[in-house]
Formats: structure tokens, sequence, C-alpha cells
């Protein structure tokens, strides 16, 4: 009995050191890619192959490489699982660690690019973050799936194809971070998820996507607008934390309680999700004034998908000492206030920051 014990623990190990670092053999003419496993549907399995529920992060980084042919051909890859969670308990822990790697992987001679397999619930904030604090021009593509590893058509392979053919290829360079899905490359500052199950879910609904990459073979349209990666002005390096800030989603006749216990329960940042041009009610206005008298940042940004919000327009944010979140919805415009709160910063400055980053 202590034997099969033994036997089955040793089994375990060899099973966990499998999933979570590999390496193949190398061919030296070829890039090196390292893949960065963190869950998600790409890595979910479900009973059957035809039913909408499933459970994220299942799969190991090794079989999700087995499962897309070909892969081993555009580049000499090696992975790391950095967690395997469904995207929705990403947390600001493992976007510090995956910066830190990110960062150190990059700064090495001996890596081409990275590819981060990703939860799509939140894969525009990892994807915003590491555009922020990533100080590389080698490419960081992150990628996922709509459908899980066991569905009918599960899109999952192709997508972690075509993002280690972006991020093996020279033409990414100076790109930052983008999200690769069905077929199109996206800046992480403009892409967001715009379908709850559509293989064609993730859009960059204001700016466009910045390219495409039919099996392999990619065609850049443009560079991303805002600045990101080397020109950015955000270290995470020796953070432990970020502040807290809090989103706020504004409705009709909505409670302006919200924006006190936020500040009682210790936010030093708040994100409006506004109705329309990043409004709210009298009520909540109110209290925002009363947030930014005692100096928490409070950003204007919008529950609506299109659209920037506007300096000055139906609100004074000189007079309420607001920031406005230009294009930046209310998930993306957090992040940028976390990095932007590591530091004392005037109103000033940290807005124009909301217009370039
Ligand atoms: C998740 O975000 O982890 C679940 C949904 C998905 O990956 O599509």
């Amino acid at each position: 009995m202590k034997t099969f014990k033994l036997f089955r623990h040793a089994l375990l190990l060899v099973l966990v050191i499998g999933l979570t670092n590999i390496s193949f053999a190398q061919n030296k003419d070829l890039p090196h890619v390292v893949i960065l496993a963190t869950g998600g549907t790409i890595a979910g399995t479900a009973e059957g192959s035809n039913q909408a529920g499933y459970t994220a992060g299942q799969l190991g980084i090794n079989t999700m490489i087995d499962a897309a042919p070909g892969i081993k051909e555009l580049a000499n890859i090696t992975g790391e699982q950095i967690s395997n969670v469904g995207s929705q308990d990403m947390s600001i822990d493992i976007w510090l660690k995956l910066a830190k790697k990110a960062n150190e992987l990059l700064a090495s001679d001996d890596v081409d690019g990275i590819v981060i397999t990703h939860g799509t619930d939140t894969q525009e904030e990892t994807a915003y973050f590491l555009s922020l604090v990533v100080d590389s021009n080698k490419p960081i593509v992150t990628t996922g799936a709509m459908r899980p590893a066991t569905a009918l058509s599960a899109e999952g392979p192709l997508n972690l194809y075509n993002a280690v053919a972006v991020a093996a290829s020279p033409k990414s360079k100076g790109h930052g971070v983008t999200v690769v899905m069905n077929d199109q490359i996206h800046a992480a500052h403009d892409v967001t998820k715009l379908n709850t199950t559509a293989v064609q879910s993730f859009m960059s609904p204001i700016e466009g996507q910045i390219g495409s990459v039919i099996y392999g073979d990619i065609e850049y349209f443009r560079k991303p607008y805002s600045t990101h990666t080397t020109k950015s002005v955000f270290s995470v390096k020796g953070v432990k934390s970020l502040p807290r800030v809090d989103i706020i989603y504004a409705y009709a006749d909505m409670p302006a309680d919200f924006v006190t216990s936020s500040i009682k329960k210790g936010a030093k940042g708040i994100v409006i999700a506004g109705v329309g041009n990043g409004n709210m009610n009298a009520a909540t206005l109110k209290e925002v004034k009363k947030a930014t008298d005692k100096g928490i940042v409070v950003v204007r940004s919008t529950r609506v998908p299109l659209g920037d919000v506007l300096r000055n327009a139906e609100v004074n944010d000189d007079e309420y000492k607001t920031i406005v979140s230009d294009e930046l919805n209310p998930a993306k415009a957090r992040v940028l206030l976390m990095l932007t709160l590591l530091k004392d910063r005037s109103l000033n400055e940290i807005q124009e920051i909301f217009f370039n980053y």
C-alpha cells in the first residue's frame, strides 16, 4: 500500500512538472517563442462536444501545443504555466508575476517573442496592463478561445497557432502587446470583448484592428496610436500591490452612496462607468466633488461601447476636478488609474496620461 502511494505521488509530480515547464527540440534557424499559460476557455473542457457549460483552465500548456499541428515549425517553443484560472479570477498578483516574467524573458537575446494564453473575459485588461509595464519592443501576444478545447469546432488551436506566428515574426516588433483572436490582430489599447459566446467576439470598435493573421500569414495595417511598452512611463519593478480603484456603474436613479462606501473601503481612485458621455446623476456628482476635494482621483468613463468621453462637455471637469477617460472603457481606465496612482501626480498630468495612453 505504501509503495503504491509513493508511486502515485511520484506520478503526480511528473504530471505537474510536465504541465508547468516544457521545451522542445531546438532548431537554430527558428525564432524562440515562450508561451505563458494562464488558463481560460482555451484550456477548458466539457463532458460533451456540443454543450455550452464547461470548466475553464483544465488543460496544461503541453496539451494545447499538441492540439495545434504545425506550430513547432513556426518557432522553437518553450512554455510555462503561470496559473490555470478562468479569467474572472485573474488577479493583480498574477499580472505582476506576468509582467516580471515577460520583462525578464524579453531582456534575453535568446527570446524573440511571448504568447500569453488567457481566458477571454478579462483578456483585454491583462493585455492593456502589460502594454503599459513591459519595456520591450519584441512582440507580446495574448490569445484565448471562445469555445473550450473539447467543443465541436474549437477555435483555440488555430488562435494559438496564429498567436505563435505573430510572436515569432520580425514584422511584429514595435506593435506592443496585441490580442490575436479569430484571424485578427488588435492593439491592447483598442480591443474589447463584444459578444458573450460568439467566436467573432474581439473587436476594436473605435480604432479598428491593426492587422490580420490567416493560418500564420501576417499583414499589418498600422501601428497602435497610443503610447505603450518602450515609450511608457510605467514600471512595476519591485511593486507588490496596486492602489485600490473601484468602478461604479451609473444608471437611472442610482444611489450616491457607492462613492462614499468605496472610499470607506480604501479606494484611492474611482472610475465612473457613466451613462452617455460619462454622466451620472446630480446626487452622485455631488459625492464625486466631495471625493475629489479629499484627493481621491475620479475618472469619468462610459458604459457606452463607442465614442470618447469629452472633457468639460456636459460635466465641468475643471470645477469637479474629474478626469476623463477619453477612449478607455471603464475596465481599462481602472488599470491605467491604478498605475498612475503609484506616484504622486497632478490632475493635469493624470489627464494628459489618459489622453495619450
Ligand atoms: C475565461 O475568461 O476564463 C472564461 C471565458 C473564456 O475564456 O472565453
